[in-house]
């Protein structure tokens, strides 16, 4: 049974809360993280912590999944070990043999590139320049690094064996459709493609073997970095409403927008989502906050909700209500999809 996980706006739409309650509650094998590489945070808030994920998968939280980094991904060893430490998960974390290497050098080149950091608003990871660097086929991979030897596996055939198996296993996306290299606003974009096709091929699975694909949209939208925005408040607007957030890897106030179909419809499109996770309803409908039950929604939440599934054709599986783990509304089984 094979999941994927891939954000329908331009990131930061809540994918790590959404692959941390799925991985404890179908009691996922096999969390495995694809995208683009240390660029993307996501936040788990799980027993009280808080916790920032680059480079792990969000499944961590549940002792028994293992964790592994996909064939496409790219990896910061420092920031790894930094958060086997923090997740202590150093006995059930893979990264694939030909996961790209993230040197100091390409966050220097970042750094020092005026279209970079300014015209796009790079998170000045390294992930565009170690990119450019594998298209040049001269990027170290995870097998040319001896402290990672006691990590390294090869996740393609360890999923690909996991599923003939019956096994449940989450592919984590990272960023958002709108931010991919090929479908996004370029050259306001990272440095790949960042929908759900891309996502099974940074791990290595077909698309046939795809079950399930859960398309996460926020209750609003944010983007941070440069490029459009369509409908966008203005700072005073957002943070009126309460929508300003700032941004897990750069510290960056985030912009924001109201709900957006037209972004919506474009990202049900490009990747054929099967179900909708919807995240920070509490926000939009304060009210709401901490629900467990789509019953207990006020009005205006579930006309909100029912304007998505009218709009979009996908049903609303999941709802988030809060930043914790718990703080969800599964709606499968009443959906008959569990
Ligand atoms: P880069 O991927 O660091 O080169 O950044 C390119 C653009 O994508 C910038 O606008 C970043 O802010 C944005 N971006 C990259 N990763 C993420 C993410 O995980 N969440 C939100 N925005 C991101
Ligand atoms: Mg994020």
């Amino acid at each position: 049974m094979l999941s994927v996980v891939v954000d329908g706006f331009f990131g930061d739409t809540g994918k790590g809360k959404v692959v941390s309650y799925l991985s404890l509650r179908d009691d996922v094998d096999i969390v495995v993280r694809a995208g683009v590489g240390p660029n993307a945070g996501h936040t788990v808030v799980y027993q009280g912590k808080e916790y920032k994920l680059r480079q792990i998968p969000s499944g961590f939280v549940n002792k028994r999944s293992k964790l592994m980094i996909g064939a496409g991904v790219l990896l910061y060893p420092p920031r790894f070990f930094e958060e086997l430490d923090i997740t202590d998960t150093k006995n059930r974390a893979y990264i694939d043999f030909q996961t790209g290497i993230i040197e100091d050098r390409h966050i220097e080149e970042e750094r020092g590139s005026e279209h970079l950091s300014r015209k796009i608003g790079s998170t000045r990871t390294g992930c565009g320049a170690a990119m450019k660097d594998r298209v040049l086929r001269k990027l170290k991979l995870a097998k040319d690094i001896p402290e990672l030897k006691p990590f390294l596996k090869d996740v393609a055939l360890e999923v690909n064996q996991a599923l003939d198996k019956g096994e449940r296993i989450i592919i984590e996306g990272t960023q958002g459709t709108f931010l991919s290299l090929y479908h996004g606003t370029y050259p306001y974009v990272t440095s790949k493609d960042v929908t759900a096709s891309a996502f099974c091929s940074d791990v290595g699975v077909g698309p046939k073997r795809v079950d399930e694909i859960i398309l996460v949209f926020k209750s609003y939208v944010t983007r941070v970095g440069g490029g459009p925005l369509e409908n966008e408040y203005s700072e005073e607007e957002a943070r009126e409403k309460g929508l300003l957030e700032i941004a897990t890897v750069t510290g960056r106030v985030r912009r924001a927008a109201p709900f957006n179909f037209n972004y919506a419809k474009r990202a049900v499109m490009l990747n054929s989502p099967t179900q909708i996770a919807l995240t920070k309803l509490d926000i939009l409908f304060k009210e709401d906050y901490g629900k467990n039950k789509f019953e207990d929604l006020s009005k205006e939440a579930k006309n909100f909700i029912e304007s998505i599934e009218e709009g979009l054709k996908i049903p609303v599986t999941l709802i988030s209500t809060g930043p914790d783990t718990e703080q969800m509304i599964d709606r499968r089984l009443e959906l008959g999809l569990l």
